[in-house]
């Protein structure tokens, strides 16, 4: 089994019957979803909130129960993937495109259970990933801008030649920086204080668990998962 379907398949034991689940996006939380698809084919009893429109058709077609943040606007347990995680258990997420809702549902959610292999934990935000910074296209170069000014160097992301687009229609550039980010708080206020910003991929005081695979280990930092 590889390190990514051991945390993803671990962490389905974070999810109590009848329970909301947040349901991450990426290859990683790939394996939850399709494990917590088993389950319900099992007799588990949950509904899940997807973070994209890919694990939106994930979870369909494994069999999990859908709703929305609107229906329920309070989440039991999100399982979720990440770019990096910090000592704090802080993160940078959204490599996967999808940050503003996973931040939306994460921030709804009792619990977040995150789901990585040994390779994202990182001693500083920033060294190991660029920061993904969801944009809207108005005037996307003035906010470029506005970032470099706040000491990153953004690249808008491509896909084929073509911009890519997030499934909220706007654009995500990616931040680098190349000593890491120093204040990822400061950083945070700073980014969501700028119009033309939707949200970042900084997560910060908002993981509760992790679940490490590494080297055919299994790792939990934070909570327990039971
Ligand atoms: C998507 C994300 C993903 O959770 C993150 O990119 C990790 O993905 P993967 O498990 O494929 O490495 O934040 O927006």
């Amino acid at each position: 089994m590889n390190l990514k379907q051991m945390a993803g398949e671990k962490a389905c034991e974070a999810v109590r019957n009848g329970t909301v689940v947040g349901l991450g996006t990426g290859s990683t939380v790939h394996f939850t979803i399709v494990k917590l698809g088993q389950m319900v084919r099992e007799g588990l009893d949950i509904i899940g909130i997807p973070t994209s429109i890919r694990s939106e058709l994930l979870a369909k077609e494994v069999g999990i129960k859908l709703t929305t943040l609107d229906e329920h606007p309070e989440v039991d347990v999100t399982i979720d993937g990440a770019d990096e995680v910090d000592p704090n258990l802080d993160l940078i997420k959204g490599l996967g495109g999808a940050l503003v809702r996973e931040k939306m549902v994460a921030s709804a959610s009792l619990r977040e259970v995150i789901v990585v292999d040994g390779s994202k934990m990182v001693q500083k935000l920033g060294t190991r990933s660029p920061l993904p910074v969801e944009i809207i296209q108005f005037c996307s170069g003035r906010t470029l801008k506005v970032i470099e000014s706040l000491g990153g160097r953004p690249v808008i992301r491509m896909t084929e030649g073509e911009a890519y687009i997030t499934d909220n229609g706007n654009f995500i550039c990616d931040v680098h920086f190349p000593d890491g980010i120093e204040d990822p708080k400061g950083m945070e206020i700073a980014l969501n204080n700028t119009p033309g910003i939707v949200d970042n991929g900084l997560f910060l005081g908002i993981t509760t668990s992790v679940v490490i695979a590494r080297d055919g280990e299994l790792e939990i930092q934070g909570q327990p998962l039971g």
